[in-house]
């Protein structure tokens, strides 16, 4: 076997992903505590209770875990509902204690990257109709300018929305998140063009009170492929699927909001992101099936592909790549914010992990621009509706007594991280089926 390394530019960003309302604990009123206090809501009616205790001071030691094995950038994100708990009331208090966080991972040589929304709204606002809510932009753009005026001494690089897409998909047309609606087409577009506005509003804002700051956000890229090639529907679902899904980024390169027969024109959001975030997790098939109940849709990954231990997620790391060429279209530096996957006795992980930065070393030396990468998750957290069913850290949690466990994959992560690269001696170490594969000859 040849000996060789694949290495990635000077600078290169190296970190792991988390998100507030997945990690702090014991959150406020917001409309996903709500929700997972409704039965039937959460699987098996789990609860995040203190999740990993993040607002009790354990971020101190994850920070320290994700420091130690070189990494040196952290996203976190911050919770509406915890710095404005009601529409005329700010929580200093929280903003004090996000700036401590944030001055923490600074303090570890962690560049703070921050969230500013990550699915959760404040119960206030869920309670006003949430973004599909007029007034909801100005909203957000009036938390954003609070947020940024207590955060910027730390942090300059920030995310307005996580995840546009899935927020209303999910929320809107399958039902799976707040407010669980089904099929609704019409709310949809409403929160898609509003969450653009606050988008764009969040972007002018922070650059007002910040001249160096970057700005993105974080998008969900799931390549689609229709499952059976030969049947019209399936193609026809697979042709309208990416239009549902890339709506929100779309928007923002010529200011029209393209989504299934509506449209409309929001001028105001061109040219609104410095980098593009790309959360990739994996490339669906889909099959159409007569069941209005599933949105006339069946998911499926492709039949090569190894899957993760629920069948949520499968490792392809060709969709990262494809996912690389399309995002190259908003001709702005690429940041890979989330990519990883459920795997609880981390026995897929380390082939998902490498093969994945694999792809993106083909993409650097394309010279697209790749800039970093933060693989979900750097502990096991609260994954939303699936609850603790599903473990995507390089650290295990145990909820019970809150102890961290190392898993197999912290260390070759850590290898990547500090020597900025792939090596043969690396694969041969850590992922030795790997070999002929990613160093062939
Ligand atoms: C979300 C994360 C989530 C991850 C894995 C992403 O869509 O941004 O919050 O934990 O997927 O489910």
């Amino acid at each position: 076997m040849p000996t060789a390394t694949y290495t990635f530019p000077a600078g290169f960003l190296w970190g792991t992903a988390t998100s507030a309302f997945q990690v702090e604990g014991n959150s406020p009123a917001s409309n996903w505590t709500a929700w997972t206090n409704e039965p039937g809501r959460i699987l098996q009616g789990m609860k995040p209770g203190l999740a990993c205790d993040w607002w009790g001071g354990r971020w101190k030691e994850d920070f320290d875990r994700a420091a130690e094995s070189g990494q040196n950038a952290h996203r976190l994100s911050v919770d509406w509902a915890r710095i404005q708990p009601a529409e005329d009331r700010w929580n200093e208090d929280a903003l004090d204690y996000y700036r401590q966080i944030v001055r923490g991972a600074v303090e570890r040589g962690l560049l703070p990257m921050v969230t500013l929304h990550h699915f959760s709204d404040p119960l206030w606002l869920s309670e006003q109709g949430g973004w599909a809510n007029p007034k909801s932009p100005q909203y957000f753009e009036a938390f954003v300018r609070k947020t940024v005026e207590a955060l910027k001494e730390y942090v300059s690089l920030w995310v307005t929305i996580n995840e546009p897409n899935i927020y209303y998909f999910s929320g809107y047309l399958t039902g799976e998140f707040p407010p669980g609606h089904h099929g609704d087409l019409e709310s949809t577009f409403q929160v898609l063009c509003n969450m653009l506005r606050g988008h764009a509003a969040a972007y002018r804002t922070i650059h007002e009170i910040q001249k160096n700051a970057r700005v993105g956000l974080a998008h969900h890229h799931r390549p689609l492929r229709a499952a059976r090639s030969w049947m019209p529907f399936d193609q026809l679902i697979a042709h309208l699927g990416p239009q549902v899904m890339n709506a929100f980024p779309l928007a923002l390169k010529d200011g029209k909001v393209r989504f299934m027969l509506k449209q409309a024109s929001l001028p105001e959001v061109v040219h609104t992101q410095d980098f593009f975030g790309l959360n990739y997790y994996a490339i669906n098939l889909l099959k159409f099936v007569l069941k209005p109940a599933d949105n006339f849709i069946k998911t499926s990954f492709p039949k090569e592909a190894e899957v993760s231990g629920s069948g949520f997620l499968a490792n392809l790391p060709e969709g990262l790549f494809e996912s690389f060429r399309w995002a190259r279209q908003f001709n702005i530096p690429i940041l890979v914010t989330e990519n990883g996957i459920e795997d609880s006795d981390d026995g897929l992980r380390q082939r998902y992990l490498v093969e994945h930065i694999h792809q993106m070393w083909r993409a650097v030396t394309y010279s697209w621009p790749v800039k970093g990468y933060f693989h979900w998750s750097q502990i096991d957290n609260f994954e939303w509706e699936r609850g603790w069913t599903q473990r995507f850290g390089l650290w295990g949690l145990n909820t019970e007594t809150q102890a961290r466990i190392r898993r197999k994959s912290v260390d070759i992560y850590a290898e990547i991280c500090r020597t900025n690269g792939i090596s043969s001696e690396m694969i041969k170490k850590y992922v030795p089926a790997l070999t002929g594969k990613l160093f062939p000859g």
